[in-house]
């Protein structure tokens, strides 16, 4: 059984970046540089967002945070995408989500210039995924499309069954799982929570992209032998022994499922770290297709 470790994947990805950036340096040229947006102080977000600023510096990107205020208007948030569309020294843009209710997210997310939407939501750069053109591909189903890469997991031929149909993670796996790129080429099985008898579906996968929210949903009895388990859940779960109160789950019952599959993402240390290497990947992108 292989534990495909997000760690070792990442760091791949983050070292061919870092050869990148150190070449635009010596070349003196600037530096790719994300925008990142938080409204409010919701814990997980601070979380990815303060990991994936970290993770800027580390790749040699620089990197810029703006912070709003939980009760801040949609006014104030499109003002800030506004300028930030037009400032030619910003490549990427993204806002975290989820937004505060006040604010709606498709006007945010239609907002950005799609040239700098590296999170890859806006409309038209889903259609260019759906078309099989190229764009951003959002961030945690492309790292774990990297993380196939790395590992070499052949996918050709196989069948797929993704568990949750998100505009962020579900949809999009289901298209690049189902397209012809190198680690594509499945037959897709989209299940989601109107889907009856989903063991059914799962017991005949050959891989399963766990991406519903629900902590050690996908258990043994559901897993066909030697089947790939890629688990996108990162529940927080309240553990008084923890030493943050709380602990990180999956969507699969990691030990029981290990022990039937051929492969299998940890979590923490899985498709998490994978999400910021296709954040940055697609950061670089953009950078690279403006001129700079
Ligand atoms: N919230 C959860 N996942 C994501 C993501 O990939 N991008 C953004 N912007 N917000 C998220």
């Amino acid at each position: 059984m292989l534990v495909l470790d997000g760690k070792i994947a990442a760091a791949a990805v983050k070292d061919a970046l870092k050869t990148k950036t150190a070449a635009l340096a010596a070349e003196g040229r600037r530096k790719p540089h994300l925008a990142a947006i938080l409204v409010g102080n919701n814990g997980a977000s601070e979380t990815y967002i303060a990991s994936k600023v970290k993770n800027c510096e580390e790749t040699g990107f620089a990197s810029t945070l703006l912070r709003l205020d939980e009760n801040c208007t949609e006014a104030d948030l499109l003002k800030i995408i506004t300028n930030l569309n037009q400032d030619p020294s910003i490549d990427g843009i993204l806002v975290q989500l989820p937004l505060p209710k006040q604010i709606a997210e498709q006007k945010v997310i239609e907002a950005i210039d799609p040239s700098k939407d590296v999170d890859g939501f806006h409309p038209v750069n889903v259609g260019k995924l759906v078309q099989g053109l190229s764009t951003f591909i959002p961030a945690t189903p492309y790292g774990i499309m990297l993380m196939l890469e790395h590992f070499n997991i052949e996918t050709k031929g196989k069948h797929a069954v993704v568990i949750g149909r998100s505009n962020i993670v579900g949809r999009p796996m289901s298209i690049l799982l189902s397209s012809n790129l190198k680690h594509g080429n499945c037959t897709v099985t989209v299940c989601h929570s109107h889907t009856p008898d989903l063991k059914s579906f799962c017991l005949q996968a050959d891989i399963i992209v766990a991406a519903l929210g629900r902590p050690g949903f996908v258990t043994a009895d559901m897993v066909k032998d030697g089947a790939v388990i890629i688990d996108v859940g990162i529940t927080r779960v309240e553990d008084s022994t923890a030493k943050k109160g709380f602990r990180i789950k999956g969507d699969v019952a990691y030990d029981e499922v290990a022990a039937r599959a051929s492969a299998i993402t940890p979590v923490p240390g899985g498709v998490g770290l994978m999400t910021i290497a296709g954040l940055l990947k697609n950061t670089m992108q953009a950078y690279e297709q403006r001129a700079n």
